[in-house]
């Protein structure tokens, strides 16, 4: 049975936890500096499985040393978000629990695949990678399978149609300098250019950048993890199964759309070796200039990580 340690036991790595036990798809390790915490919510998952009818385990842990081989490796642990509070104000508590952690969970597991999931994310993944020096091939960031959630979530909104119809596409910065690729965004295979007016597309990116924000001014004490978590175990789902499905990863990108030595939200496929390969699209000279601006954001990100 393969195996995937889940860093930080909190809403987004329990969650995942969850569904990838409910997936069946691998046995869990949750780890979390908090005594009891992983402990006890494994227990819960545990719970459930006669429910659930999954098979595969899930423990939890203070100690990396039951994380070690791990097939996956997802590092959720750091601080949240809080109204008022963008992605970025986390930067400098969440850069020093991410060398932690990177560290030692390397040592456990050294050819695991790493999706790393704490915000600000292209930072945070960036950050990991120079730590750490795993292969950019083998270290990613979990963003844009989020946000291109949201886009699918508000163009069905719009249209009235059903989730399993719709292809949505946001890349970019996973934060305010996303973008949005509605020429690529499809219904049943129709651009939604075709389906929806000016002002309709863009209230649907409005709603896709703004939708973290907004579940935070709901929730007051933290962020967004019911759609983090599933998105996770898409990503591991995609990675255990050596499927090379296509989606919105922040990969590590080397010259492609013009963009060098940038980790970034990017079409890419994932399978058993991680990052398998990033797909161009045919952008028009306008969306790969948004793409470029995007990157430039990142960018501007990391310039503040060199300050810490
Ligand atoms: N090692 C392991 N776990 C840690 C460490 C560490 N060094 N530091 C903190 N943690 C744990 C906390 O104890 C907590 O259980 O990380 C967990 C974070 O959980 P939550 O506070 O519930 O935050 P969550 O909503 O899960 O978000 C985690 O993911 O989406 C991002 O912006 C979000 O950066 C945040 C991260």
């Amino acid at each position: 049975m393969a195996k995937v340690t889940i860093v930080g036991a909190g809403n987004v790595g329990a969650t995942a936890a969850h569904i990838i036990a409910s997936k069946n798809l691998a046995d869990v390790v949750l780890v979390d500096v908090a005594e009891g915490l992983p402990q006890g919510k494994a227990l819960d998952l545990m719970h459930m499985r006669s429910v659930e009818k999954f098979t595969v385990k899930v423990t939890g842990t203070n100690d990396y040393a039951a994380t070690a081989d791990s097939d996956v490796v997802v590092i959720t642990a750091g601080i949240a978000r809080k109204p008022g509070m963008t992605r970025e104000d986390l930067l400098g508590v969440n850069a020093g629990i991410m060398r932690s952690v990177i560290a030692q969970a390397q040592e456990a597991s050294p050819n695991a695949i790493y999706i790393c999931v704490t915000n600000p994310l292209d930072v945070m993944t960036t950050l990991a990678q120079r730590e750490s020096g795993i292969p950019t091939q083998k270290l990613m960031g979990m963003g844009g399978v989020l946000d291109s959630s949201r886009l699918a979530y508000a163009v069905c909104e719009e249209l009235g149609c059903a989730p399993e119809e719709v292809e949505a596409w946001a890349l970019g910065a996973h934060g305010e300098g996303m973008v949005c690729w509605p020429r690529f965004t499809k219904v049943n295979g129709t651009p939604i250019t075709e389906l929806m007016d000016e002002e309709a597309i863009e209230k649907a990116i409005k709603r896709c950048v703004k939708g973290g924000a907004e579940v935070v001014s709901f929730l007051k004490t933290g962020s967004a993890y019911y759609a983090p978590g599933a998105s996770i175990a898409k990503m591991v789902e995609a990675i255990l199964t050596d499927s090379h499905e296509l989606m919105s990863v922040c990969a590590h990108i080397d010259g492609q759309y013009g963009i060098d030595d940038l980790y970034m939200n990017i079409p890419a496929r994932l399978g058993k070796n991680g990052v398998e390969e990033i797909v161009e699209f045919p952008l028009n000279e306008e969306e790969l200039k948004a793409l470029q601006v995007s990157a430039e954001s990142v960018r501007n990100g990391l310039k503040n990580l060199e300050t810490l």
